[in-house]
């Protein structure tokens, strides 16, 4: 039984205060924390931070720590850990808002992946194994990863619009291997940067970008192997009825101001020419119509992240719609992993893709590595295969793999709908 929880604040990998949990069992410590991304909206759980200006920038997260100590242990204290919906439905009644915010959905997700681990510990299985186990699922699957090789959007200083270009080693054999093929090309990369741009790095468009990646993948004998992904997040760069591509620009000519129906053939240009096989959010969160149109084109995955914002009405509607065909689920969005189960089955149910997603705020939890496994989503999403708060996911992979032996089965080229 669950005898003690301990919450204290620790930093992400932005160096941003988040919620960090020891829970204790019979079977010793379960440690788990919270990560935390840029907020998409009003569909998404409820993160509680302190609002004062002087400390952190508002950002300290004191007052979801003590709900933990002081409120979260309470209820939970004595429950058998292996109950994991029974856990999550204790601190959802607790909390009693729709968004969790009274807790704090940091506080509460910590919660409940620690007492996701400490289910498999009570169980002496992997953690992994565990998630299959609550999920009803007696498939393994090693996800396909998309690592993240150029960074644009709001979360990088440079001018592409997108959000992200990521390589997808669809082609790999096993996992090992497509972490090998992936920080090869990252390398190469950098030197195919360098050589074209200097050590400055550069500022080019998505072609631009694109081309460079192509060239660094053609430097490896893997081209075949490789895909790429698209990640728009769109909603940044668009204005009214329009998408300003140069909205990161200083000099803005306002030659790159695209309508829906330009956007949609600017994808279909770019799918013709480069091997992408997914694009997540094409258009703005609340631009239903022209994701619809991208969606029945092609054989492009069309993937909803701030469109769905992990909110099973969201997701019906776009089931309903058929506005896209694969869901980005980010805990942290949704809250606990008994409801991250459940969105996950329901995008399965509508034969969707799922993509199991790092947030742009990390720690070194390697939760979502197990998940992905465990509910067999087929595909990862955890960043770049360099630094340590992204390998923490990726490294956990290549354990379950070694794990798992011959029994692992990787997404590969079943990427959107592994066995
Ligand atoms: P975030 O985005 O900033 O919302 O966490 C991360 C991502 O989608 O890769």
């Amino acid at each position: 039984v669950i005898t003690k929880i301990k919450a204290r604040q620790i930093l992400d990998s932005r160096g941003i205060p988040t919620v960090e949990v020891d829970l204790f069992t019979n079977k010793g410590m379960f440690r788990a924390s919270a990560p935390s991304g840029d907020p998409s909206g009003m569909y998404e759980a409820f993160e509680l931070r302190d609002g004062d200006k002087g400390v952190y920038l508002g950002n300290s997260v004191t007052r979801a720590v003590n709900n933990i100590n002081e409120k979260i242990s309470k209820a939970l204290i004595g429950m058998d850990p292996t109950l994991q919906s029974q856990i999550d439905q204790a601190m959802i009644d607790l909390d009693k808002t729709e968004k969790k915010s009274e807790l704090g959905v940091n506080a509460i997700l910590a919660v409940s992946i620690a007492a996701c681990k400490a289910g498999a510990g009570e169980k002496e299985v992997p953690l992994y194994k565990h998630i299959a186990d609550l999920a009803g699922k007696p498939h393994l699957t090693i996800p396909t990863p998309a690592f993240t090789v150029i960074s644009g959007g709001k979360h990088a200083g440079n001018n592409l619009a997108i959000q992200e270009i990521m390589i997808v080693p669809i082609g790999a054999i096993r996992f090992d291997e497509a972490l090998q093929m992936g920080s090869e090309i990252y390398y190469h990369l950098k030197a195919v940067i360098t050589e074209k741009h200097g050590a400055h790095g550069c500022n080019v468009g998505v072609d631009g970008g694109l081309d460079l990646v192509k060239e660094a993948i053609s430097r490896t004998e893997y081209t075949e192997k490789i895909s790429i992904a698209l990640g728009a997040a769109a909603s940044n760069f668009c204005q009214g009825t329009k998408y300003d591509l140069d909205f990161k620009s200083p000099n803005k000519s306002g030659q790159n101001f695209k309508s829906g129906e330009e956007m949609i053939e600017m994808y279909k240009e770019l799918c013709a020419e480069y091997p992408i096989i997914s694009i997540e959010d094409p258009f703005d969160k609340e631009d239903w119509e022209h994701i619809k149109c991208i969606s029945n084109l092609g054989t492009c995955q069309v993937v909803g992240d701030e469109l769905l914002m992990s909110n099973p009405k969201r997701i019906e509607r776009a089931i309903q719609e058929n506005t896209c065909n694969a869901l980005l689920l980010k805990v942290n969005q949704i809250g606990t992993v008994t409801e991250a189960i459940e969105v996950v089955k329901q995008a399965k149910d509508a034969n969707w893709g799922v993509v199991i997603s790092h947030r742009s705020g990390e720690t070194e939890d390697s939760f979502i590595a197990d998940l992905s496994v465990g509910l067999s989503s087929g595909q990862i999403k955890a960043g770049a295969p360099c630094r340590g708060e992204r390998l923490a996911k990726y490294n956990q992979l290549l354990r379950i793999q070694e794990e798992l032996g011959d029994d692992a089965f990787y997404a590969g080229v079943e990427w959107r709908k592994p066995l």
